[in-house]
C-alpha cells in the first residue's frame, strides 16, 4: 500500500512511520511542519493549513491516509480557537474531500477529550460531550467524516507515553523524568482519570485498522486505569527518581487554560475482539520507554 502519515513529526506519527517502515511492506510517505528525516520513508515538510491536499493526494496515488497532524495541546487550542479550528477541523476536512475525491481510505486519530469525563469507562457507544475546544474541534471532525460517507476509521486514544528524539512536543512521561531529573517540582492531578497508551502499541493498531480499511470508530489505549498522578508517581519509582518532586493537586488548583474531563477512562474491548489488540501492561510500558532512554 502507498500511505501518508501527517504529523509525522509527533510521537504517534513518528511511531507509526517507523512500524510502516519495519514491516517492509508499503511505501511510506510522511509530512510534518517543521523539517525531518525518517528513515526509510518519503518524507516533505508541508503547512496543512495551505498545502494543495488535493494536488498531494493525487500526485501520490494513494491507498491510505492515517491522519496524525493536529494543534493537539488542549490549551493551545482553548487560547487559540481561530488555529485550532483551521488545523483540527478545516484540514482534516480537506483532507477527507480529497481522500473521497481519489477513493483514498483515511484513519482519523481523535481524543478521549471528546468525553465530558463525568462517567467514565467509555465504549464507543456511549454519548460525547467535550467540555474543551479541542474535544469540540475532535468532535466535529468525527461527525463531518460520518456524514461524508468515505471509507474511514476514528481512533480515539488516550494520554500516549513513549520516547523518540527531537519530539516536537513532551508528553507525561518525558516531561516527569525532565523535572524531577533536573530536581524541580512538577504538579500533576489526582482527580484526572486516564487509560495511558503506550505509543507502540497504539501505532500497532491504527495499523491494522489501515492494511484492513477497517470502518469504524475504535477505542485504541491502554488496560489500565489511573489517575494521572499515581501514573506519574509509577513513572518517577520506575526511573528512580524523587518522588515528592511531584506535588498532588486537584484539577481545580491547576487551573490549565482548558478544562479537563474528569474521568476519560476508556473501554477497549472492541479493539481487542476486531483487531487482536493488546495492550502492553503499564508498568512494563513504562520499563520499555525506559529502556529506549537509555536511563
Ligand atoms: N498524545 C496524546 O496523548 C493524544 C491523545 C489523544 C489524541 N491524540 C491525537 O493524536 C494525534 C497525534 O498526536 P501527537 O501527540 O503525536 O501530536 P503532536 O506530537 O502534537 O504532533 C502533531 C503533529 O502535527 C503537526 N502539525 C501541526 N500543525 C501543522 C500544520 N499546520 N501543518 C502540518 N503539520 C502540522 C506537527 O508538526 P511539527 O512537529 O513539524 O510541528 C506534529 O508533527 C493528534 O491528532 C492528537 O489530537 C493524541
Amino acid at each position: 500500500m502507498k500511505i501518508l502519515v501527517t504529523g509525522a513529526n509527533g510521537l504517534i506519527g513518528k511511531k507509526i512511520v517507523k512500524q510502516l517502515v519495519s514491516n517492509n511492506k508499503h511505501e511510506v510517505f510522511a509530512t510534518s511542519l517543521k523539517k525531518m528525516q525518517l528513515e526509510g520513508a518519503q518524507t516533505f515538510t508541508s503547512n496543512l493549513q495551505n498545502a494543495d491536499i488535493n494536488n498531494l493526494i493525487e500526485q501520490l496515488k494513494l491507498d491510505a491516509v492515517i491522519h496524525c497532524a493536529a494543534l493537539s495541546s488542549p490549551d493551545a487550542c482553548e487560547v487559540d480557537r481561530f488555529v485550532c479550528k483551521k488545523m483540527n477541523i478545516e484540514v482534516t476536512s480537506r483532507i477527507a474531500s480529497a481522500c473521497r475525491d481519489y477513493s483514498t481510505y483515511l484513519a482519523f486519530l481523535s481524543t478521549d477529550f471528546i468525553f465530558d469525563g463525568i462517567k467514565g469507562d467509555y465504549t464507543e457507544e456511549d454519548a460525547i460531550n467535550p467540555i474543551s475546544y479541542y474535544g469540540e474541534s475532535k468532535m466535529q471532525s468525527e461527525e463531518m467524516l460520518k456524514t461524508l460517507g468515505i471509507p474511514h476509521a476514528v481512533i480515539r486514544t488516550s494520554l500516549v507515553y513513549g520516547y523518540e528524539e527531537k519530539l516536537s512536543r513532551p508528553n507525561i512521561l518525558t516531561r516527569v523524568v525532565q523535572y524531577l531529573g533536573k530536581q524541580q517540582k512538577y504538579r500533576v492531578p489526582t482527580d484526572q482519570i486516564r487509560t495511558p497508551t503506550l505509543a507502540e502499541d497504539l501505532a500497532k493498531g491504527v495499523i491494522t485498522v489501515t492494511e484492513n480499511k477497517i470502518n469504524g470508530l475504535y477505542h485504541i489505549a491502554g488496560d489500565t486505569k489511573i489517575s494521572v498522578a499515581d501514573f506519574a508517581t509509577t513513572i518517577a519509582k520506575t526511573f528512580n527518581l524523587e518522588e515528592s518532586l511531584l506535588q498532588k493537586v486537584t484539577t481545580r488548583e491547576l487551573s490549565e487554560p482548558a478544562p479537563r474531563p474528569l474521568n476519560s477512562s476508556l473501554i477497549i474491548d472492541k479493539a481487542r475482539k476486531d483487531l487482536n489488540y493488546n495492550p502492553t501492561p503499564l508498568a512494563e510500558g513504562i520499563a520499555i520507554v525506559k529502556s529506549q532512554m537509555n536511563l
